[in-house]
């Protein structure tokens, strides 16, 4: 399949980076969509865990390249840090990654404003990365770009005039002290250090294409989290289902021949908004210890719960999901029982698949079903038929209802560890 979409089939944080790493071993290409920084990508690589935010998780594979779409909203400082690092831990960078000229640029005034506006009522408990605000500039067509760093003239009177936008809406922030002139300088290093990157991200995924190259269409965050499709108003700024990732590098939606959905046993949620098959403060705390559930940008506590077979199913069709990966099995090891959601009521009756609306799923009361734990370790399984006959059960419970056949079970976070269906 030349073409894949990896994308997250619930909040974020299903394990993405760790599977798309794997991939990357027989893929020339693998290309970030949308997202920015808010990403963080866990891979084992000899032995350690890197966290990757912005670079694509085929580069620890050293004859993938890397590439950075359109759809995608850069730090150039912190995207240099991380390519730095990366280089510092023996890595081989060099000529491995390309940037979009037209992805745009989140610039220190996105992050300030965004602290701000965290603070105020409505707030949606986000990242802090200035995710919104660059895409909020990008959509009001006052954006800067990639492109724009190589022209300070302009790049310096288009951050000036959003500056001026930004001190009148947010008085309070400090924004005097900043001129767009600063903004370009601080960048003028990091400029040059990117321009040899700049590349045409659609015309180098067209001609891999049409020879025949296999290419990964890497998502971040998660179906739950699109800006259309999520839990509006509690979601991401971008579009995070799998049509986002055409749109993201400059493809046709046809290019696209496989769409892999990730999706952990069970379920997490960072930041405000609904979340029904959320579980009691006590459980969570034994799942998020088990599971080592933490934001790998943030640090925060993710919210646990357990599936949520409606939110599956919706993932299934927005993304017109061909193969699911189910990650973490091995996490829920020791519990007595596995609950799942199957249903929503709402004012006493069924609701009918998963509520686009935020506020509408806010008021639906889960309906759940209880299965039995299989109370064995799992992290050795390398084919279904080591896993215990509970956990097939739950899986191919999991297939069966979400219409989408399991094709790998991850079941630790090192490269070996995971069930490929035969
Ligand atoms: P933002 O993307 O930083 O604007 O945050 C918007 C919402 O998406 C918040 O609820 C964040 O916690 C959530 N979010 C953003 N990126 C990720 C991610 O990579 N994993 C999980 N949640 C995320």
């Amino acid at each position: 399949m030349p073409c894949t979409v990896v994308v997250g089939a619930q909040w974020g944080d299903e394990g993405k980076g760790k599977i798309v790493d794997a991939l990357s071993a027989r893929s020339e290409i693998v290309a970030r969509y949308q997202g920015g920084p808010n990403a963080g990508h866990s891979v084992i690589w000899n032995g350690d865990t890197i966290v990757l935010h912005l670079v694509p998780s085929g580069i620890l594979h050293e004859r993938t390249r890397c590439l950075v779409g359109n759809g995608v909203v850069i730090d150039l400082l912190g995207f240099r840090a991380e390519v730095e690092h990366l280089a510092a831990l023996g890595v081989s960078v060099n000529g491995r990654i390309g940037v979009s000229p037209a992805a745009h640029l989140i610039l220190p005034y996105h992050r300030t404003v965004e602290a701000l506006a965290e603070r105020g009522p409505g707030s949606i408990g986000t990242t802090g990365r200035g995710i919104g605000f660059a895409y909020r500039d990008k959509a009001a067509r006052t954006g800067l770009r990639i492109a724009d760093l190589f022209d300070p003239e302009a790049f310096a009177a288009g951050a000036e005039r959003n500056l001026e936008h930004l001190r009148r809406e947010y008085p309070g922030a400090g924004l005097e002290r900043l001129s767009g002139r600063a903004v370009h300088e601080e960048l003028l290093d990091a400029a040059r250090w990117i321009e040899p990157m700049v590349c045409d991200v659609s015309l180098e995924l067209d001609v891999a294409l049409r020879a025949g190259r296999h290419v990964l269409l890497e998502g971040a965050q998660g179906t739950l989290l699109d800006l259309d499709h999520g839990t509006y108003p509690y979601v991401t700024s971008s579009a995070a289902s799998a049509a986002g990732a055409p749109l993201g590098v400059g493809l046709g939606p046809t290019a696209v021949d496989r769409v892999i959905g990730v999706s952990k046993a069970y379920t997490t949620r960072v930041g405000h908004g609904p979340f029904p098959s959320e579980m009691p403060a006590s459980e969570a705390a034994r799942l998020r210890e088990a599971g080592e559930e933490y934001g790998a940008t943030t640090g925060r506590p993710r919210r646990c719960g357990w599936l949520d077979l409606p939110a599956l199913r919706y993932a299934a069709r927005i993304n017109g999901l061909d193969q699911l990966i189910i990650t973490k099995l091995d996490v829920l090891d020791e519990f007595e029982t596995i609950e799942a959601v199957v249903g929503y009521e709402r004012d006493g009756r069924p609701e009918p698949g998963f509520p686009a609306s935020g506020a509408h799923l806010e008021r639906c009361r889960p309906v759940s079903r209880t299965f039995p734990g299989w109370k064995s370790p799992t992290t050795a399984a390398r084919q279904w038929r080591d896993l215990p006959p509970n956990a097939r059960d739950y899986l191919e419970w999991i297939e069966r209802e979400s219409g989408v056949p399991i094709v790998t079970v991850s079941v630790g976070a090192g490269r070996e560890a995971e069930v490929t269906r035969t």
